[in-house]
């Protein structure tokens, strides 16, 4: 039988779980053994009892049996003095933040420890269902424009009242991919009227679906295009041409979200300080892609900063304030990756596999992915950099 680990997530900040009520019933009726550490779902609401009904052996804090498992489902890596514990060949499965993930995949090599960093799953359609990247990226478009809407001195929608009529507020998203794509649908929903600017001509069209207007891209030669669907890393020169172009954009935006991101490579910078200048007081950016470096200057991660009236967000971790909803869809994401690779009572990682080819980070003490991990090629179908996980 299959022992699959749900441990308590220990970094700092960190309230989803990588297993709900609802999928440690679905993998036991599978066949899995699935032992959960008390309190693991706890900031994410859901209880040891839910767990323990659902079928899952519950462990007192610390008491889980590492030494035992055949996988660990987390959302962030277990510290190394956790991972040791593990017996060779079993398997990590987690948001591994990879790029330049040197100790933690010389660590899990060491151990001959497999891992699957799910931040570098394929986007193909069978793996669709494991798609975590998709699940929390949708949830941060989402909880962006919320609190963006919340921080705003505006109304988002248009209002006819006794005392006249509102106008509607002026959203401007940067970055079409899943978030600012869910970010645009929910600006819409709020009533706002919503500009769009990326680089992917395959946007557009998305875009105008959802009732947004799309800023086409600066006409250059050196437009960065796309490979495997994510766009490619833009030139300065690039950059500076739209950067010139969104500065009368953002004059007349009320609320701008930032989105934009380039696998594997530090955010383009799309908003300048002089562009900042340029913004009515009481206007909000929000950076998602403040991790990575950020769209906009001068944006902290999990802060707040006002400037010269104009409030930035740096919003580096919003599916963790959405704790419940990003949990049951992490979940599923997690059970459907373990789902396919469970045959016959025991997992099976074939590195052939087209779904594991590309996110087996470490497999028989080698690692697999060593262009992320310790070098600086393009990534062919991979994902964003995350912030170096904190310890606690
Ligand atoms: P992402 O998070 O890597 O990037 C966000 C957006 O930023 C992208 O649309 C990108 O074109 C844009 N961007 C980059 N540089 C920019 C710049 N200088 N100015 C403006 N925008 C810029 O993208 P995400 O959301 O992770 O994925 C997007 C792609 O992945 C799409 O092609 C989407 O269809 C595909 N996808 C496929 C899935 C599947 O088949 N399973 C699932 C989810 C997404």
């Amino acid at each position: 039988m299959v022992r699959l680990l749900i441990p308590r997530e220990r970094v700092s900040g960190e309230t989803r779980v990588a297993a709900t009520p609802e999928t440690v019933r679905r993998l036991s009726g599978r066949g899995a053994r699935v032992e959960v550490e008390q309190g693991a779902g706890l900031a994410a609401g859901f209880l040891d009892d839910d767990y323990a009904q659902a079928g899952a052996v519950l462990h007192g804090e610390g008491d889980l049996p590492w030494h035992e498992a055949d996988a660990v489902l987390c959302v962030q890596p277990p510290g190394v003095d956790l991972l040791s514990r593990l017996q060779p060949k079993a398997l990590l499965v987690g948001l591994l933040s990879p790029y330049g993930a040197t100790e933690l995949a010389n660590s899990l090599g060491d151990r001959e420890i497999s891992s699957i960093a799910l931040e570098l799953l394929p986007r193909i359609s069978r793996a669709q269902a494991m798609d975590v990247l998709s699940s929390q990226a949708n949830i941060a478009g989402y909880k962006a424009v919320l609190i963006g809407a919340a921080a705003l001195d505006r109304y988002v929608p248009m209002l006819m009242t006794a005392a006249g009529t509102i106008q509607p507020s002026r959203v401007l998203i940067l970055g079409a991919g899943v978030a600012g794509l869910q970010a645009l649908a929910t600006a819409r929903r709020l009533g706002g009227v919503v500009y769009v600017s990326d680089v992917r001509p395959a946007v557009k069209e998305q875009v105008e679906s959802l009732g947004g207007r799309f800023i086409e891209p600066p006409q250059q030669e050196d437009r960065p295009g796309e490979a495997g669907g994510y766009a490619r890393q833009a030139s300065e020169a690039f950059l500076e041409a739209q950067r010139i172009q969104l500065a009368e954009q953002l004059a007349l935006a009320d609320l701008v979200i930032c989105t934009a991101l380039v696998p594997g490579r530090p955010a383009p910078r799309l908003i300048s300080e002089a562009m900042l200048d340029g913004m009515r007081p009481g206007s909000v950016v929000v950076d998602l892609a403040v991790a990575q470096g950020g769209n906009c200057f001068g944006t902290v991660a999990g802060t707040t900063v006002e400037r010269h009236g104009v409030l930035l967000i740096g919003a580096d971790s919003l599916p963790c304030s959405v704790a419940n909803h990003a949990s049951a869809l992490y979940a599923r994401n997690v059970a459907a990756l373990i789902e396919h690779l469970l045959k016959e009572e025991s997992l099976h990682l074939d590195p052939e596999d087209p779904i594991l080819a590309g996110c087996l980070l470490t497999h028989g003490g080698n690692c697999l992915r060593r262009d992320v991990v310790f070098g600086h090629e393009e990534p062919a179908q991979a994902p964003h950099p995350a912030p170096s996980p904190s310890l606690r």
